[in-house]
């Protein structure tokens, strides 16, 4: 079976088609993100203006001359007026080609570029971190989805972004950070990168808590003179061994059979590279998977994998933008 998958919760307008959840035929990605840089971040209204000039040439560029056997659309979590042009867009096209149309929730999909390719076993431990949110999910099977622990208050992306900015480092602050620090820990390997506190790692719960570093960051910094990459490299640090640690504890505690990185923050050469080191050594024991990094930051395969996996049409007139959609909604 083929899907269409078409995502639109943010900046990027993106369509793509796959093969039995696992295959890509195609994967089309227009960006706003230059509009963005000039802005320092996403400005809702300026994002879904691009969203309707890009959808109808991306779908077409990810169609081809393919026929399709089902619709996939991001119905939330996302910003309102981006969501809204790839919803009904896919409505329209469902009722017009006649093509069943699948709803799909942002946050799970992102779990799904662990499929392409690739054939996880359940029960999987999965870390979704993106620039919203930052969830740790125990996945007994598709659609069988416990919350077990994620953040309290900023998302692992939102620090990121957040810092970068502080920095004068440039949106997205991910990529712009972890740039700055690869280059530092390259110079200096032997540099102990504990200038930042990681809260609530010794709390006995699976939750997180970032927005004590960006207050953190402004303190080190303040009146300083500073090292860029110096300061990238420890709050990268920072939110990596956060992240790594209280997903170890999970590991341990629930052994699963797979351990699932998925979201744009699993692009994250650091964070891909401590993953990596804990979970070959030994205890605990769990199949790492992680997704090559152009599918962990926003597309259209993942959301079209989810679909075929959790085959769920829907009469297209029920379909509605959810903007405040959780992972377990
Ligand atoms: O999943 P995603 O592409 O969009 C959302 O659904 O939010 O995640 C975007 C987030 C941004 O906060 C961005 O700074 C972060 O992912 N990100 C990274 C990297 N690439 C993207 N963070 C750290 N290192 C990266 N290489
Ligand atoms: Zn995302």
């Amino acid at each position: 079976m083929k899907i269409l998958g078409i995502e639109t919760s943010c900046d990027e307008t993106a369509a793509a088609i796959v093969e039995d959840g696992t295959k890509i035929i195609s994967n089309v990605i227009a960006t706003s993100s230059e509009m963005h840089i000039k802005t320092g971040g996403v400005i809702p209204e300026n994002a879904a203006r691009q969203q309707i000039k890009s959808i109808i040439p991306v779908i077409n560029e990810a169609l081809g001359k393919e026929k399709i056997d089902a619709i996939a659309v991001t119905v939330g979590p996302g910003l309102i007026g981006s969501l809204l042009v790839g919803v009904e867009t896919a409505k329209t096209l469902s009722k017009i080609w006649d093509k069943p149309i699948i709803p799909v929730n942002h946050l799970v999909a992102h779990i799904y570029a662990n499929w392409i390719g690739n054939t996880p076993k359940f029960p999987a431990l999965a870390l979704v971190v993106s620039g919203g949110h930052t969830d740790l999910v125990l996945m007994k099977g598709h659609g069988k989805i416990e919350w077990i622990g994620g953040t309290r208050d900023d998302a692992a992306g939102e620090a990121f972004d957040k810092c970068a900015r502080l920095l004068g480092l440039p949106y997205p602050g991910g990529p712009s950070i972890s740039k700055e620090a690869e280059l530092f820990r390259a110079k200096n390997p032997k540099q102990k990168l504990d200038m930042f506190p990681r809260p609530m790692i010794d709390d006995e719960s699976f939750d997180l808590s970032f927005s004590g570093l960006k207050t953190a960051v402004l303190r080190g910094v303040e009146g300083k003179k500073i090292n860029i990459g110096e300061i990238s490299a420890n709050i990268e640090e920072a939110i990596v061994d956060s992240l790594v640690y209280k997903s170890i504890r999970a590991i341990k505690k629930f052994k699963p059979s797979s351990f699932l990185l998925a979201g744009g923050v699993a692009a994250n050469l650091r964070l891909r590279e401590k993953f990596k080191d804990e979970t070959t050594s030994g205890d605990p024991q769990a199949e790492l998977h992680v997704p090559e990094a152009k599918l962990c930051t926003d597309n259209a395969v993942y959301i079209a994998s989810f679909a075929h996996f959790n085959y769920k049409p829907i009469d297209w007139k029920k379909i509605t933008a959810n903007p405040e959609l959780t992972i377990t909604a």
